[in-house]
């Protein structure tokens, strides 16, 4: 089979989605079911259509785009990622995925190979947290991981429920039936930029991943006093904000001193009430974001963090109230996966690096009903969640090239 990449195609569609974005050029945002998310789906609906393939969404706005393989009844094989980017993100976090898997099906059309097993372009709704406090939507509910209960009582920032909101971006038909059969895909492969320094590091052009950290986050409202800026003395206070940033540091440093470079703790949200110059802050939200590759070490650090709240709460007299979003256990890929990825690699004398994805990805969640792997190519300075990241048409090229290739292994 002659298997080409059409990358200029490819990398002109990863700037035409690009631009659809609620984000200043260069930088996307993309958030779940707004106007622009809609406009970015119908897009991409369209581009899989004209490639032949069957579209279907399920009720929370998973899409899947099918090639029929000679054998329908056998289980897929699937390939994808999402679309939705957070606040000032950059153009390729999910979309090298997206785009990447859709080209890498119409190579492998265009080269004349006939899958036995069908292939199948899963692009996942709401991989990012940002409207509803939790990651992977869209895989959590296809896994079963998340109840349709559960996600039912998810609100987004404005207290709308995510059945309102779905229901109004279009998406008809129940929660429960998100779910996947068991053994609907027989193998699953996710194509993304690495996140991180390490390829460009050790200048491989691939990784391929070998599991998934386990992520936790929460929200944390800490309730103190209001008051007069230059009225309340000093020993009066019971300033929000200055409990806030007691207990920011020590989350810091509870992942610092893990005693594994492995912890990491980040808080990104951090809302202060009435955020006025001249009043003491007397509520703030913050977010925490705790990972780890080893999930007990990642509780240590949960609990680090509880303990100090609970010794910021007596110390400045304020109340601290945690609200525990997701704590996942990682993910091991697949060998066999594992396997057609690095034969893919090595067919086309492109060295790889066995790798940690310290991300969470949809593929975490898939990986409790299908066989996982995923496949990292480089990132120009690691960065990503800014809208500087870069990849570069060469790296994408590459990586849908071995992509396709193991994709035909899995499916022959
Ligand atoms: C995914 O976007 C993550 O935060 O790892
Ligand atoms: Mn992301
Ligand atoms: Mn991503």
């Amino acid at each position: 089979m002659n298997l080409e990449i059409d990358r200029d195609r490819l990398c002109s569609e990863i700037e035409v989605l690009a631009a659809i974005s609620d984000g200043e050029p260069p930088a996307v945002t993309r958030i779940v079911f707004t106007p622009t998310d809609l406009k970015a789906r119908a897009w991409l609906r369209a581009r899989c259509e004209d490639s032949g393939l069957t579209v279907r969404q399920d009720a929370i706005g998973n899409t899947f785009a099918r090639w029929n393989g000679s054998d329908p009844a056998a289980p897929a094989v699937g390939t994808g990622s999402h679309i939705d980017a957070i606040p000032n993100a950059g153009k390729y976090d999910g979309v090298v995925g997206v785009l990447g898997g859709l080209e890498a099906i119409r190579a492998l059309r265009r080269g004349g190979f006939r899958p036995t097993n069908s292939i199948e372009l899963l692009v996942f709704t709401s991989e990012e947290p940002t409207r509803f406090g939790i990651g992977c939507l869209g895989s959590r509910l296809l896994s079963g991981s998340l109840s349709a209960e559960a996600a039912k009582r998810l609100k987004d920032g404005d207290g709308e429920s995510i059945e309102d909101v779905r229901r109004k971006a279009g998406f008809r038909g129940d929660l429960d039936e998100v779910k996947l059969p068991g053994g609907y895909y027989q193998a699953f492969v996710e194509l993304h930029i690495e996140q991180g320094p390490i390829l460009e590091r050790q200048q491989t052009p691939l990784g391929v991943v070998t599991s998934i950290a386990a992520p936790a986050s929460m929200r944390i409202a800490i309730e103190g006093a209001g008051g007069h800026a230059g009225g309340v003395l000093m020993p009066d206070r019971h300033d929000a904000l200055c409990a806030a940033a007691e207990l920011i540091l020590a989350i810091e440093n509870a992942a610092r001193s893990s005693g594994a470079v492995d912890t990491v703790a980040t808080v990104g949200i951090c809302e202060v009430f009435p955020g006025a110059i001249n009043s003491i802050p007397s509520r703030v939200r913050l977010s925490a974001d705790i990972r780890d590759t080893n999930p007990e070490r990642r509780d240590g650090v949960i609990r680090a963090m509880e303990n100090t709240c609970n010794a910021i709460s007596a110390n400045r007299r304020v109340a601290i109230h945690i609200e525990p979003l997701n704590a996942d256990a990682p993910a091991e890929s697949a060998p066999s996966v594992v396997e057609a990825l690095s034969n893919a690699c090595r067919k086309h004398q492109q060295a790889f690096l066995p790798m940690i994805s310290r991300a969470y990805h949809d593929s975490l969640f898939m990986s409790l009903i299908a066989p996982v792997a995923m496949l990292f190519i480089p990132c120009r300075n690691g960065y990503s969640h800014r809208p500087d990241e870069y990849a570069s048409p060469e790296d994408i090229a590459r990586g849908t090239l071995v992509l396709a290739d193991a994709l035909a292994t899995l499916s022959a």
